[in-house]
């Protein structure tokens, strides 16, 4: 497997770039040089120091994304980071980012020119499911799967194992626990988000044969760890 790419002329852009998941995605791809271009899409510009020469920064209006469609455009890969919580947004704006934002983000892409998209859901995402977060990560799934990329790769975590400075005690209780049980069983409920990040680049550096693909949270770990370390 490809580890280490040169760019190749390939152009990627990133939602969500400056969440937990998302800032490592950023560090993983300028590390490894996956791409010459990179491009974050977001609500506000990103103070990045030494980075910020290294990548473009599209400050759009998610609530009026049809009109940013010029910063999805001529990009090969979109990775998605993006997602809200019920106790921040509500249940309206949970929908509304996870699911809307996400999916009108991934039409655009393709009209763009996206071939293949990258999205970060959810352990247990269904769209049948009686649980509001599991059903809208179902439904976003359905969603950017109908829009028809060349190559689609769902990537369901479980428990994000990382050190959030924003103040989450019900996420923070539960990653205690999941930090627990992963050392018995390191790859069955919880993830850290550099493996994460690691297996979204990974699995854009690899060819790929199926049109959807989806990584459970054991295939995360798989592919993160598959992939070495930076530094190492
Ligand atoms: N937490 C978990 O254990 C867990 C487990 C499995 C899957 N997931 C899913 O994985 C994804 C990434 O999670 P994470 O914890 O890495 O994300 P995060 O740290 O919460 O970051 C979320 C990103 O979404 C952006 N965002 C949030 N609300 C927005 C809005 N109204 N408009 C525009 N942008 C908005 C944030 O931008 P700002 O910085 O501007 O706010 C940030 O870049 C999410 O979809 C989450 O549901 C999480």
């Amino acid at each position: 497997m490809a580890t280490a790419a040169s760019g190749g002329g390939r152009s990627c852009f990133v939602l969500g770039a400056s969440g937990q998941t998302g800032r490592e995605l950023l560090r993983e791809l300028l590390a490894r040089r996956a791409f010459t271009r990179v491009t974050l899409i977001g609500r506000r510009r990103l103070s990045l120091g030494e980075a910020e020469a290294a990548v473009e920064q599209a400050v759009v209006d998610f609530e009026r994304l049809g009109e940013h469609a010029a910063a999805f455009q001529g990009h090969d890969v979109g990775f998605c980071c993006l997602g809200t919580t019920r106790a921040k947004a509500g249940a309206d704006g949970f929908v509304r980012v996870d699911r809307d934002y996400v999916a009108q983000a991934a039409e655009l892409a393709r009209a763009g020119g996206c071939k293949h998209f990258v999205l970060q859901s959810s352990q247990g995402a269904n769209a049948q499911s009686r649980f509001l977060y599991l059903r809208v990560k179902g439904e976003v799934e359905n969603l950017v799967n109908a829009v028809g990329f060349d190559r689609c790769t769902i990537l369901r975590p479980g428990v994000l194992l990382c050190k959030r400075q924003e103040s989450r005690p019900m996420e923070w209780i539960v990653q205690q626990f999941f930090g627990a049980v992963a050392c018995v069983f390191p790859t069955a409920n919880s993830v850290p988000v550099e493996t994460v990040a690691r297996a979204m680049v990974a699995c854009v550096l690899q060819p790929g044969e199926e049109k959807v693909k989806v990584l459970e949270n054991r295939a995360i770990h798989e592919l993160g760890k598959a992939v070495p370390q930076q530094g190492t």
